[in-house]
């Protein structure tokens, strides 16, 4: 069996983070996205993995690179625009060729391990398992009906959602998915939907087996799936202390603090993660917050949040929470008069004052 990784996609409700950064190379809990995927499906025993890209593919590649690390070997498949999922394996085929292969959307997470999924593929030889969740929201997903147990249609982002089961962004599949994409037509919203080549594979009468994901998913498409994200991983961290805490600092449990970061006069009040090379002084930082690597707070509250590298946070008025702040962004305050709020804001962004 493959891996087909997709890390096309612009990540426009990330704006105005994924002006400057592809939205799978955003950090959950100071590691880009995608790599949570990378890893489950190394762990299940699959060598060779082909990542789809679209504009941010030179970055996708720097920051993953060629899999050395995980033992793997990775080919990076450009798409020429993101014309919808089942277009990203119609790109994808001359590395498929005729194999198994288990699709990951780039911006998915799941807790659970994919092994099992695998295996299972490999003993029943469905044309194809999906991934569903029962979700608040089904219109924003593939929604699945069901009936007796049995997936019976499959539809795109209904108006009227027949259930509450979503489609999740993992899939395994063998090579006749290849016959059911190529049937197919733009959907409403201009592409090439693999919900569309499922439902083609139940019309043909092959065996489209489901599971309900155990432990929970996230797809980090929005801000606030992204924090919500970073608790999820954050509540399963181990406490692990390798930079310097003076002694007027608390550090209360589970924590972890980078190689060569200070912690001083300050309080880190866990599941917290800060990266490598950061200060943190005079300051408080809250639950379920990641600091990213070479990032500066002091005199300063955060609690809730994610901070990527090389930002500078000083002498805030009141507690920062709910925040995804980009990279080397400086927040600060003046002392002098007249006090006014100075801001330079790139397109996109959003701020709510108190
Ligand atoms: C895609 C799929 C959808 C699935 C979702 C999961 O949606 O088309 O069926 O439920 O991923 O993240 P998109 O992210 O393209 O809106």
């Amino acid at each position: 069996m493959k891996a087909l990784i997709l890390a096309g996609g612009t990540g426009s409700r990330l704006r105005p983070i994924t002006y400057s950064m592809a939205k799978q190379l955003v950090p959950v809990a100071n590691k880009p996205v995608i790599e949570y995927g990378i890893e489950s499906i190394a762990a299940a025993g699959i060598r060779k993995f082909g990542i789809i890209v679209g504009d941010t593919g030179a970055a996708v590649e720097a920051a993953v690179g060629n899999g050395e690390r995980w033992g793997i070997e990775i080919t990076y498949i450009p798409q020429d625009a993101p014309r919808g999922l089942a277009h990203a394996v119609a790109t994808a085929k001359p590395f498929l060729g005729d194999d198994d292969f288990i699709m990951y959307l780039g911006d998915n997470l799941i807790k659970s391990s994919v092994s099992g999924l695998v295996q299972e593929f490999e003993t029943h030889r469905p044309a194809a398992t999906i991934l569903l969740t029962p979700v608040p929201n089904p219109s924003d997903f593939g929604v699945a009906e069901m009936t007796e147990g049995t997936v019976t249609r499959l539809e795109e982002k209904p108006k009227e959602p027949k259930s509450n089961l979503a489609l999740v962004g993992v899939y395994l599949f063998d090579k006749r998915i290849h016959e059911s994409i190529a049937t197919l037509q733009p959907s409403k919203r201009g592409e090439y939907e693999i919900t569309d080549a499922i439902q083609d594979l139940i019309d043909r009468g092959l065996t489209v087996r489901s599971h309900i994901v155990e432990g929970w998913w996230k797809d980090t498409g929005t801000v606030e799936a992204m924090l919500e994200a970073n608790r999820l991983i954050l509540e399963d961290i181990e406490r692990k202390i390798t930079g310097t805490v003076d002694d007027a600092s608390r550090v209360e449990g589970r924590v972890q603090v980078g190689a060569g970061s200070r912690i001083v006069n300050s309080t880190l009040r866990g599941p917290v993660i800060i990266g490598d090379h950061c200060t943190i002084e005079n300051s408080f930082v809250g639950p379920f917050t990641a600091i990213d690597s070479n990032t500066t707070i002091v005199g300063s509250e955060i609690e809730y949040s994610i901070v990527l590298a090389e930002c500078r946070i000083e002498a805030t008025p009141a507690r920062i929470e709910g925040s995804l702040i980009g990279r080397g962004v400086q927040v600060g305050r003046s002392s002098s008069m007249p006090k006014t709020i100075r801001l330079v804001l790139g397109d996109s962004s959003a701020i709510s004052l108190p």
